[in-house]
């Protein structure tokens, strides 16, 4: 008789279906790698009359989370329902009746890893979230497994695929910011909160469970410095083409010496980066170890069957674990201190786009402004628009954050002839 491991999958929206369309799909291919028939027995939903685009014939459907919890058949329990109170809970609930579980949830993973996998070692049971980073691609078990020798030094990349489809669309097809952001939640792409995307946090909290898998930390989302795109127009797009660069919201993430600085911003990169040319819902990240050098991550960053696939692996992973009884050591890691970098130590070129009124000596007033803070311009482009009006775009040399910020706000004085600007950090060339 063909043994067989119960699951109970929490969420059935863009994700949930994928992963059963997955394991119904992959049955027998999981079956040759495991030993085992993965069977999905119950699923958990809000609404239980809408219409779902998976069959679902034989399992059972419920909104109520303790069916699944509570069930003394099921295994392994997946979490792609979202949200932070009723998937903690669930988990918890989980790991308490000695069950492994699997979660795509990184506004939950980016706050609780470390006591929700402390809690899951104590009860021997596993906790994977590789689809918590970037959809598809594998790059927690990249860091935790393939440079498990190295001492990761740097993580910079493209971690959300709604903001880089929204850009790519902005940049390439002249769409507008909003016609962009629909088609990204159309294709499933986006939070249930698109904000959570289009302002940074998103792709903040992988940041943050990057930074704490890579550098073996339980970092605090306040100590990274976050900006999304929601400001950013077609005109910043096309001003930076023009200057041979291309915007893409990128977080980075620096350790040396317990040191750390974390950050995610839109980012004017030269068109020759390699991280330029990750467009769509792709995203791409470089991981720097002191002895492997750069290894760079690329795929779909995020939609239905990327993000179902890692998933999937991840209760594989966990199967394959308990044929071998070894469940309860995922990613567990004694989490170190640190210390955050200030500003004053922080480097970067800045880009600046300032609209004025065209009066005498504005100029002179302008560039005064960065002379108070001894920031030196590369570059200072003046784009007449009307008879009153005049763009001035400014790329600045390598300047701290402290000195630029307070630059910022020596520019604002410049009384009622600011009417908006722009600033986008510069990346280094070399990533
Ligand atoms: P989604 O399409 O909004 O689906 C959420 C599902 O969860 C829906 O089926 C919903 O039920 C169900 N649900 C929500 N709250 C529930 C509750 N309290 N009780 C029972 N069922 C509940 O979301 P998604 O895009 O699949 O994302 C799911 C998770 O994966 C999130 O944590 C997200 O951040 C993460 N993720 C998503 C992607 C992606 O590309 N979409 C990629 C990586 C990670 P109804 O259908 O009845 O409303
Ligand atoms: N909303 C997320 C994104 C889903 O666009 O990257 C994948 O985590």
């Amino acid at each position: 008789m063909k043994k067989v491991i119960h699951v109970g999958v929490l969420g059935l929206g863009t994700v949930g279906s994928g992963v059963i369309h997955i394991l119904q799909e992959r049955r027998e291919k999981i079956f040759l790698d495991t030993g085992y028939e993965i069977r999905v027995k119950t699923v958990a939903v809000r609404d239980l009359e809408k219409e779902r685009d998976v069959s679902i014939d034989g399992i059972v459907l419920t909104n109520n989370l303790d069916d699944i919890t509570d069930d003394p058949d099921i295994d392994i329990i997946v979490e792609v329902m979202g949200g932070i109170k009723h998937a903690k809970q669930s988990i918890i609930k989980a790991f308490y009746n000695k069950k492994h579980v699997v979660t795509a949830n990184k506004d939950l993973l980016a706050s609780y890893s470390t006591e929700l996998l402390q809690l899951a070692h104590e009860n021997a049971c596993d906790l994977y979230y590789e689809a918590s980073v970037a959809g598809g691609v594998p790059i927690l078990r990249g860091l935790i497994d393939g440079l498990a020798s190295d001492h990761i030094r740097k993580i910079i990349g493209i971690i959300n695929g709604t903001t880089n489809y929204i850009l790519t669309k902005m940049s390439q097809n002249g769409w507008s910011y909003d016609q962009a952001l629909k088609e990204a939640q159309n294709l499933g792409f986006a939070e249930a909160d698109s904000s959570a995307d289009v302002d940074g946090l998103d792709a903040a909290r992988k940041l943050a469970i990057l930074a704490n898998l890579g550098f073996s930390m339980n970092i605090s989302l306040d100590d990274i410095h976050v900006r999304g795109i929601r400001h950013v127009d077609k005109t910043d797009l096309k001003v930076a083409k023009k200057l041979g660069l291309t915007m893409k919201l990128v977080g980075k993430a620096e350790m040396s010496n317990s040191v750390i600085s974390l950050s995610v911003a839109p980012t004017l990169l030269p068109n020759h980066h390699p991280l330029s040319s990750v467009n769509n819902e792709y995203n791409a990240v470089y991981v720097h170890g002191q002895a492997v050098g750069e290894v760079m991550f690329y795929g779909p960053g995020a939609g239905k069957l990327p993000t179902a696939s890692a998933v999937v692996s991840d209760v594989i992973s966990i199967v394959k674990n308990m044929n071998l009884d070894t469940n309860g050591y995922s990613l567990l890691k004694e989490p170190q201190s640190y210390i955050l970098k200030q500003d004053q130590e922080i480097f970067s070129k800045y880009f600046i786009r300032i609209l004025l009124k065209d009066e005498r000596g504005i100029l002179k007033k302008i560039t005064e402004c960065f002379m108070n803070q001894s920031i030196s311009l590369k570059e200072i482009i003046e784009l007449p628009l009307d008879d009153e009006l005049v763009e001035i775009v400014i790329v600045t040399h390598r300047t701290s954050r402290y000195q630029f910020e307070r630059t910022l706000r020596l520019l604002e004085d410049v009384a009622g002839t600011i009417k908006s600007y722009y600033c986008i950090e510069v990346e280094k060339e070399n990533a």
